[in-house]
């Protein structure tokens, strides 16, 4: 047949295209296929041969291999199936919040090699952690907690020479704690491990003394909740980095090790409920020390302890039952961060004097059952509510010389007032039974779970300004993880069965009045990764997702067989073609849709409001030509992986610089749109303001005011011929700091700059300091995938050393970054030259006992001579803490602007002088920081807690 001898090739073609269309990887396809059989309730678009090419839910690819995925709160029901060894290239896998994911982890998993992020948080998991953990040699985070996994902890995991998390908290592991023997290998040679969390388990046996070395860089040992026996090992005192020690509620016994008070960056310091003898812990020198319980143990009687007094940052000092004598001393109550004394059941006495000094945070002073027989309140300052319980001791038994009727000498009732954050200057809707109305007065099905913490520290749940800003840090995650959520609440604060602060949280859509799958996965996702914050959270199966997928299902199939009943194989093909072809056009139009945000937005009239800037205006592609001359060459100003930059004049003659991103770097119309609605809200005098954007004929175009005299980089390398002395260096240190500070502190959502160097402070006609480029290596770069995995950017010789090891990108990534523009500022050097690192070199060549450290050698000459030795010297030292290599040990943007503010009062000039930036100049309310609960770095942690305002 003629007719078929033409078109057989034709539809070879065809085949063809078909078979190549399917993007994903085959091996890929065939593992998802096998997970798939074994699941209930996987997205509904789970459907067809290609998971990559069409956008399975909850799956990432790059090209064609599945790189990561993300199930989290959707009732997936089943068992994992040993296939999933098949994804070799899979990198994050995220399955938290299915509770009826049972069964036990395939040992399969150890073949998945390219592994770095598993969390299975709150599944139902059970069986022993398999051995074969051990091969997964990239894994960074491993997150198995809220399972019902059983055995021993595998030593295997001491192979993780990556790791950086381990939490197995809160399963039924039993057996002890493995550490290396002969051969093999255990915890203890997990050298680069900040956390290791077991709490509520079953683990017996001693705490090996091999456990713990002087190489580990350990910040969280929680062991509490567990059946551990023996002593404490005086190894302990070796890992110098420990922040919280939790051995609570075991069954420990022996003296408590002398060299404890060794441990000087402890934050946190839990022993309560063993059996502990010997004298009570001397925790003299343990200064950072916030949180003391030693409650419940069987310490060798002792007066009141010296060291009451020396911790300076003591918030609560909890002690009950540890056989404490004498009077309590009145110096006691003026710890100005004093908030709780909790010393029930011990042989306090004599009379207790609150005096009129005591900490204005103070609110209870528990003493009951002591033989405390006179009061003597505070008359000054008697408005002040500090809750004292003497119940239990002679001055309120009868005969005592007060009666029972002082309040001081009831037992009070416990509240359970409950409290949610209230909705925001709206009236609640009333909603249908299953909807709840937001604090934004809309009805919706919101995600729900718990959030946990991990220490009591957060036990003041009533507090309201500490529901504020957690609802506030929550909302600005969400937001800046471009999650569809409208807003946060939560409610009834409890203490769970073992004690632990809990909440309930709701998280509301945005949009719609529902969550889509990538919706509940993406919120899931920030929340099961809650690895910096004090808590974790445990979600809930989220069942509305069947609102979104509504009864669409594709019927192609349905025509497909119809026709091959037909009998004609032709027609069978060109129809298949047909619909390929068809369903290609069609998502090609719907991705273009997608694609432009501004479709249905007539810029030139400005209706319809969208996109929502602030002071930020549209230009249109021949506007831009014209300001820049057509994008000539003469008004070429730079370049860089983006695209170019050019000067330009706009009709009222404001000088504009117009970023041109080139064809590969654009990204996706609503990304674009994101980033400028971000870019407008930021307004600082120290921070390069965006005055608009173009968006139009396939360009992107960022339009910034023109900053006169270039970048700080030029100067110092004397291109520019600006001369900076000292004390136009420090101005403008001063002015960087305090544009990043309010990136960090104030702008909202707030920005992390992400490549802070000397190229990207421009200094204006006045030689103010401006930042210029926050965000752009998001703005211009590749897409990012999730919080973890974000792939490390920046510029080398600024980059953050916690950050490459951890992916885990925060604002002390920035601290880091101008850490070593400091060096720059120092020495005009940079960061790297001649393959010499400038920090290392300013550390080999300092000797801090001679004038100027001995660093003349190494200053910029420029001024080595113009300087006060004692304002380098405070220089200097602020200048390495920025680049300590751990970010909690850095201070925040706020705190290095305050440093930099006192270097200049040291060296005689006005930090608030003109042409300095006026403090008084911030746009939105200055964040107090006097109570702890609102301190947003509260919530920000790795390894510390507050008060150490840690932000790694
Ligand atoms: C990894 O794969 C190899 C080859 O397929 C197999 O022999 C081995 O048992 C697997 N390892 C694990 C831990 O499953
Ligand atoms: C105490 O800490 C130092 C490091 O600061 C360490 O060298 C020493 O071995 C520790 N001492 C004891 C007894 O653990
Ligand atoms: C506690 O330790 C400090 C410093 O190590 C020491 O000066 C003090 O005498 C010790 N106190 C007691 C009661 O042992
Ligand atoms: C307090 O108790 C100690 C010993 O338990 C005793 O020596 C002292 O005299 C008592 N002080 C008062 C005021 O009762
Ligand atoms: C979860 O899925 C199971 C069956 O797969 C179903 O019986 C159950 O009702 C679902 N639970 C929720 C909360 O949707």
């Amino acid at each position: 047949m003629m007719v078929l001898r033409i078109l057989f090739p034709l539809l070879v073609a065809l085949i063809q295209s078909l078979v190549i269309a399917a993007l994903t990887d085959q091996q890929d396809f065939d593992a998802l296929q096998s997970l798939k059989k074994l699941w209930e309730n996987v997205p509904p678009n789970w459907e067809g041969a290609d998971p990559c090419g069409n956008g399975w839910d909850g799956i990432e690819c790059i090209n064609s291999r599945v790189v990561s995925i993300k199930l989290l709160s959707i009732n997936l029901t089943g068992q994992l199936s040993s296939d999933i060894q098949e994804l070799s290239e899979l990198e994050t896998l995220d399955l938290s919040y299915n509770k009826d994911l049972t069964g036990s982890l395939p040992t399969t998993i150890g073949n998945m090699t390219k592994l770095s992020n598993l969390f299975l948080v709150g599944c139902g998991f059970s069986g022993p952690i398999p051995s074969s953990i051990g091969s997964l040699q990239e894994l960074v985070f491993l997150s198995l907690n809220s399972n019902r996994f059983s055995g021993s902890i595998p030593p295997s995991i001491g192979l993780l020479s990556k790791l950086f998390w381990l939490d197995l908290a809160d399963n039924k592991l039993s057996g002890t704690i493995p550490v290396s023997e002969g051969t093999t290998t255990g915890l203890d040679k997990l050298v680069h491990t900040k956390h290791f969390h077991f709490r509520k388990n079953q683990l017996s046996g001693e705490i090996p003394s091999q456990l713990f070395n002087s190489d580990m860089t350990l910040k969280h040992l929680l062991l509490e909740n567990n059946l551990l026996t023996g002593n404490i090992p005086s190894t302990l005192g070796l890992v110098q980095t420990l922040e919280i020690v939790r051995l609570d509620k075991n069954s420990l016994n022996g003296s408590v090790p002398p060299n404890l008070n060794n441990l000087t960056s402890v934050l946190e310091l839990y022993l309560a409920n063993n059996k502990l003898t010997g004298p009570l812990p001397n925790l003299t020198g343990m200064n950072l020390l916030y949180y003391v319980d030693l409650s419940n143990n069987s310490f060798a009687a002792s007066y009141v302890p010296a060291w009451f007094l020396t911790l300076e940052k003591l918030t609560s000092l909890i002690m009950e039952d540890t056989r404490i004598q004498g009077p309590l001393p009145v110096s006691l109550f003026s710890l100005i961060q004093l908030q709780k004394v909790v010393l029930r059941n011990n042989k306090i006495n004599g009379t207790l004097t609150i005096g009129s000094s005591y900490s204005n945070r103070l609110q209870l002073i528990d003493l009951r059952n002591n033989t405390i027989d006179h009061f003597r309140p505070s008359t000054e300052r008697a408005g002040q509510n500090v809750q004292i319980i003497l119940a239990g001791n002679p001055i309120c038994v009868e005969g005592g010389t007060e009666t029972e009727t002082e309040t001081y000498c009831s037992i009070p009732q416990p509240t359970n007032d409950s409290y949610s954050t209230p909705p925001e200057n709206c009236t609640p809707s009333s909603c249908s039974p299953d909807q709840i109305s937001s604090p934004t007065c809309k009805c919706a099905h919101p995600y729900t779970g718990i959030i946990i913490f991990r220490t009591p520290f957060f036990s003041n749940l009533r507090d309201k300004s500490f529901f504020a800003s957690l609802q506030k840090e929550l909302i600005l995650t969400f937001k800046f993880n471009n999650l569809p959520v409208d807003s946060v609440s939560l409610s009834n604060p409890t203490n769970d069965l073992d004690d632990y602060p809990v909440l309930n949280l709701q998280v509301f859509p945005s949009g719609q009045n529902y969550f889509n799958r990538t919706g509940i996965s993406g919120i899931g996702f920030v929340l099961s990764n809650q690895t910096f914050k004090p808590y974790f959270f445990i979600g809930e199966n989220y069942g509305y997702l069947d609102l979104a997928t509504g009864s669409s299902k594709s019927s192609s199939s349905g025509i497909i067989i119809g026709a091959a009943a037909g009998g004609s194989v032709l027609f069978l093909l060109l129809l298949t073609a047909g619909i390929y072809a068809f369903r290609q056009k069609r998502r090609a139009e719907v991705a273009a849709k997608k694609n432009d945000p501004f479709g249905s937005w007539d810029p030139k009239t400005n209706s319809g409001g969208v996109p929502q800037l602030k002071g930020a205006r549209c230009f249109s592609f021949e506007e831009l030509k014209k300001y820049t001359n057509n994008f000539s060459e003469v008004n070429d100003v730079g370049s860089g992986g983006y695209g170019k930059v050019y000067r330009g004049t706009l009709s009222n003659g404001q000088l504009v610089a117009v970023k041109r991103a080139r064809q590969g770097s654009r990204q996706g119309g609503l990304e674009f749109k994101t980033e400028i609605e971000l870019l407008s809200r930021v307004h600082h005098k120290n921070v390069v303001s965006l005055v608009g954007f173009c968006f139009e004929q396939g360009e992107q175009m960022l339009v910034y005011e023109y900053i006169a005299n270039g970048t700080l980089k030029d100067s110092l390398s004397g291109r520019s011929g600006i001369r900076l002395d000292w004390m136009r260096r420090l101005r403008i240190a001063l002015g960087a700091a305090r544009g990043l500070q309010y990136l960090h502190d104030l702008a909202d959502p707030p920005v992390i700059h992400r490549d802070v160097k000397s190229t990207n402070i421009l200094l204006d006609e006045r030689l103010n300091a401006k930042v210029a480029d926050f965000g752009l290596s998001k703005l211009m770069g590749e897409p990012e995938r999730g919080h973890v995995t974000t792939q490390v950017k920046g510029t080398m010789g600024y980059l953050d050393p916690e950050y490459y090891m951890t992916q885990q990108l925060t604002e002390k990534s920035d601290v880091y970054g101008f850490g070593v523009l400091l060096h720059e500022l120092l020495t005009a050097r940079s960061p790297i030259e001649k393959g010499k690192y400038i920090v290392r070199e300013v550390k080999l060549a300092m000797d801090k006992t001679k004038e100027m450290y001995n660093l003349q050698q190494i200053l910029d000459p420029i001024i080595a001579s113009s300087m006060a030795a004692r304002s380098l010297e405070k220089f200097v030292d602020l200048a390495l803490k920025c680049v300590e290599e751990s970010g909690v040990d850095r201070p925040t943007m706020s705190e290095v602007a305050k440093g930099i503010e006192n270097i200049m009062e040291l060296a005689g000039l006005n930090p608030n002088a003109e042409s300095a930036s006026t403090s008084a100049s911030y746009e939105g309310e200055k964040k107090g920081s006097e109570n702890p609960y609102t301190n947003e770095s509260l919530f920000d942690y790795s390894g510390a807690y507050p008060p150490s305002s840690a932000h790694d």
